[in-house]
């Protein structure tokens, strides 16, 4: 797919993090490069660094060493607000504003930017179609969506200042796993259009072959196992971790699959 003329490249330079206090860095050299317009997924067991990796990039963390460059350019050379506001953020937890509607959670970014009441309206409708939402939802307060709803307008909210660059961790996280499906298939159409730059966190293997054009495959300690296509990962894993991996966590989610389809098949015989 060709990037859009606003999709950022990011290049993650022999970065390493390590907390205040901890004897062990949660990331240790990681080297790999994004080309603009490509989804990249980080993938690992949990406590693996993939939040810190993505926290790097808008500098909701601050490196030890190393660099990480959007577009050619260092992230600590640039005031954490202002590189905030240049990039969506999208996570698990969804982190909507509860006292704040739909539609008014969806603006944050573009108000913060200061645009006009109408462009933030217009805005705001174009996005909750895009997102596949009805129009009557902008209203509507968080409390009163399901949790697929919440997904939707947290990836709505992280696309609205039309970022060229856009970190979602765990994004469908927190959905059952046929509306995730659904979501991952629509998120596959929208990337198709937008081509943005994305770095994508997930746990789960089949959600990494599925949506990424380059896979990040990272071990405990925060060390890069792997960085390749999802055809090259299946075909030639780097080691062992990364050979089991890829098969044990596909069993893993392939068994939720079939499960959800059986409780799916059970409500409808009941
Ligand atoms: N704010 C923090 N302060 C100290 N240690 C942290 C902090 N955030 C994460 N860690 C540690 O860094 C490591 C990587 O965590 P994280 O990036 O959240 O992993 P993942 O997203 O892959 O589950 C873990 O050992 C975690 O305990
Ligand atoms: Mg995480």
């Amino acid at each position: 797919m060709s990037p859009s003329p606003s999709a950022a490249t990011v290049e993650f330079d022999h970065v390493s993090k390590r907390y205040p206090g901890a004897t062990e860095p949660a990331i240790r050299e990681l080297t790999f490069e994004v080309p603009a317009g490509e989804v990249c997924i980080l993938i690992g067991p949990s406590g693996c660094g993939k939040t810190t990796a993505m926290r790097l990039v808008n500098r909701m963390t601050d490196l030890t060493s190393g660099d990480v460059r959007v577009d050619g350019v260092s992230v600590m050379d640039r005031p954490p607000a202002e590189l905030r506001r240049s990039m969506g953020y999208a996570i698990q937890q969804i982190g909507l504003f509860p006292h704040l509607t739909v539609a008014d959670n969806i603006a944050t970014v573009p108000k913060l930017l200061g645009w006009d009441a109408a462009r933030i309206r217009s805005r705001t409708a174009e996005l909750l179609e895009l997102v596949g939402l009805e129009p009557s939802m902008g209203t509507r307060y968080p409390a009163q969506l399901s949790g697929g709803q919440r997904q939707r307008i947290g990836v709505a909210r992280a696309l609205a200042a039309d970022p060229p660059l856009l970190l979602m961790d765990e994004p469908f996280g927190a959905i059952d796993p046929i509306t995730r499906g659904r979501l991952q298939e629509e998120f596959r159409k929208l990337q198709q259009d937008l081509g943005k730059t994305v770095i994508f966190v997930t746990h789960d293997i089949d959600e990494a072959l599925k949506l990424g054009d380059h896979i990040a495959v990272m071990k405990p300690g925060g060390v890069l196992a792997q960085y390749a296509t999802p055809e090259e990962l299946v075909r030639s894993p780097a080691d062992e971790f990364v050979e089991e991996f890829v098969g044990v966590d596909r069993m893993v989610a392939r068994l939720e699959w079939l499960l959800a389809v059986r409780r799916q098949g059970q409500e409808q015989d009941a």
